[in-house]
């Protein structure tokens, strides 16, 4: 039988705004994740891969299908995120070890195969480097069709964390973000500068806590972890969901603010390589091919990450 969730394929580099994110697409009433594929990027594909496993069997998902990506992007190598998010990917939490075995097909070979098996679009949301989805679509350019939307976290208006002004998911694979931005995909883009502002504050992890039970600790746990180095680091005051915002726009677009623009990677730049160039102004007059996060809501999207962990914490517990 038909549901009217929005179908969607989790591609992602697990990574603990990774698993807060994927907290919210499976806690939420109106998605239903088909797969997760993994990619490297916060860690090695190993680890994301097997942190992919084990949150969803945490989640009490373990039967969400789990495909392993790549290792390294199109051209040369991965800025790996051990400082920021663990020597394994998911802060210093362990997670119990899933008994489910990744997929048999390669990341982007399952994503074809979901896309062109279902009758209807299906939406791809995209919390790290794009190499899996470009592969795809380089591979097997019929899929394009089949793509509602990609909603990704990624780019940035002139902030960076792997360059000056080069964000890690864009900057990662540079050529990778060059196929998604220009194949005609609708795409919802959450940038760095965007994401700085939807700050989970410590009162924030205190009352998510609050909840009670491991469940709940283990969500607050992982977002402590992640914020020790924004605020060790960069002063700030809460830790900074980047992730999240790409699922939040999916279940409460209302949370942000959104423009259409034109957008670019650069590819060739001295110190601009990997960097997103948006066109606010439309200087160039080039079509707008995204749709891109301005503002947000900081209170709305706490609430919305309360209420998932509430969600999920409850239904788990029964
Ligand atoms: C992005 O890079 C990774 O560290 C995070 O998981 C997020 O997807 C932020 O630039
Ligand atoms: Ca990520």
């Amino acid at each position: 039988m038909k549901n009217n969730k929005r179908k969607v394929i989790f591609d992602c580099d697990p990574g603990l705004d990774d698993a807060l994110a994927l907290l919210l697409a499976l806690a939420s009433d109106n998605l239903d994740i088909l797969a997760v594929t993994t990619i490297a990027g916060n860690t090695t594909i190993e680890n994301t891969t097997q942190n992919a496993l084990d949150l969803l069997y945490f989640y009490g998902r373990s039967d969400i299908p789990v495909s392993r990506g790549n290792a390294n992007p199109l051209l040369g190598n991965f800025s790996m995120g051990a400082h920021v998010h663990g020597k394994r990917g998911i802060g210093s939490v362990e997670l119990k070890s899933s008994p489910a075995q990744e997929h048999s097909l390669r990341a982007h070979d399952l994503i074809r195969k979901l896309l062109m098996e279902s009758d209807e679009k299906i939406t791809i949301i995209a919390t790290g480097p794009l190499t899996n989805i470009a592969l795809a679509l380089t591979l097997y350019p019929e899929i394009i069709e089949k793509i509602e939307l990609i909603s990704m976290m990624g780019g940035s208006l002139n902030v960076g964390n792997i360059g000056a002004a080069t964000e890690a998911n864009a900057g990662n694979d540079p050529e990778a973000t060059h196929i998604i931005l220009s194949c005609g995909v609708p795409i919802a883009m959450f940038g760095l500068h965007l994401t700085y502002t939807t700050q989970i504050y410590p009162k924030d992890m205190d009352r998510i806590e609050s909840i009670g039970g491991t469940f709940a600790k283990t969500i607050a746990d992982f977002n402590r972890f992640h914020f020790q180095f924004y605020k060790n680091e960069l002063g700030f005051k809460g830790d900074p969901s980047h992730d999240s915002c790409a699922v939040a726009y999916l279940i409460n677009p209302d949370i942000f603010t959104m423009e259409e623009y034109n957008v670019v990677m650069d590819l060739d730049g001295k110190y601009s390589r990997g960097q997103t160039i948006v066109d606010l102004y439309n200087v160039t007059q080039r079509k707008p091919n995204v749709l891109f996060g301005m503002k947000s809501n900081r209170e709305a999207f706490v609430e919305l990450v309360y209420d998932s962990v509430l969600k999920l914490s409850y239904k788990l517990s029964k």
